[in-house]
């Protein structure tokens, strides 16, 4: 269904304004190959940069994309290990990608976990694009939406008490106001949420910001997901009929 303000491609799809795509399936594509873990992050990453550059040539506003959880910890050592590896020299080659396509970039997570150079190397991405006029790519690392809300919640609190609030102002808090302090402050709500490997579940992603987004699953793993599997999402997305709870207008 479309919107006058959809921006439409020349095949004449609309293109979500906030793609969110929870990439899933790296280890079992490395180990159906007899591969270790490790390579089907790195083959992940070669996925993420031609993506990014995807979604900017189509158009697409926001791209939002899972790379780490909240609960990713728990893994091996080995693997967090590797996956650290991979940050620290893909942070890196994404300023290039970025600016090559105009593409701000943002991080959201919970960045101070991380080794100051990986901190520093996420501050660098940020700082380097910043001033890009085109898509915004965000980047979930250290991410879990329970988290978020959390630290959205401990950040009101604090201001609320630092500046003396009264019963009366806190009651008056409405949802586009508490989503100010969540990482996402600013960013419109995701439209699509795609999640590769044929898993159906969230796994603590977006969970406030998707309230009303349209969820698209498929089987395939994310390395190799690409542009043709990309635009089968959008289309599937073209499809469906948007509610938001009320009715539909005929
Ligand atoms: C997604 O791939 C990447 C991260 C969660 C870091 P997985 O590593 O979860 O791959 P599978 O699900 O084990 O195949
Ligand atoms: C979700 O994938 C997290 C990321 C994509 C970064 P997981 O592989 O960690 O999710 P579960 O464990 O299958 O739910
Ligand atoms: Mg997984």
């Amino acid at each position: 269904m479309q919107n006058p303000n959809d921006i439409i491609d020349s095949e004449g799809r609309s293109i979500p304004k906030h793609i969110a795509i929870i990439l899933d399936g790296n280890g079992r594509w490395a180990e159906r190959r007899g591969l270790p873990r490790a390579m089907g992050h790195k083959q992940g990453c070669e996925t993420l940069e031609t993506i990014v550059a995807d979604c900017a040539r189509l158009g697409v506003q926001y791209l939002t994309v899972y790379g780490f959880s909240t609960e990713n910890w728990k893994r091996s050592q080995e693997e967090v290990g590797a996956l650290m590896k991979l940050f620290r020299f893909y942070m890196t080659k994404l300023i290039k990608v970025a600016n090559e396509h105009n593409v701000r970039a943002r991080m959201i997570g919970e960045r101070s976990r991380f080794a100051p150079d990986i901190q520093e190397g996420i501050c660098r991405l940020e700082n380097e694009t910043k001033d890009n006029t085109g898509m915004t790519f965000v980047f979930a690392v250290n991410y879990g939406s329970r988290d978020e809300i959390v630290r959205a919640i401990r950040k009101y609190t604090i201001e609320a008490i630092r500046s003396g609030k009264s019963e009366e102002e806190i009651l008056a808090l409405t949802e586009q106001d508490f989503s100010l302090y969540l990482d996402t402050a600013g960013m419109p709500d995701p439209d699509l949420v795609i999640r590769t490997s044929g898993e159906f579940r969230i796994s603590n992603y977006l969970l406030w910001q998707s309230a009303y987004a349209e969820y698209y699953i498929t089987p395939v793993l994310w390395p190799d997901f690409n542009k043709e599997e990309l635009l089968k999402a959008i289309d599937n997305f073209n499809t469906r009929e948007r509610r938001f709870g009320g009715r539909l207008k005929k």
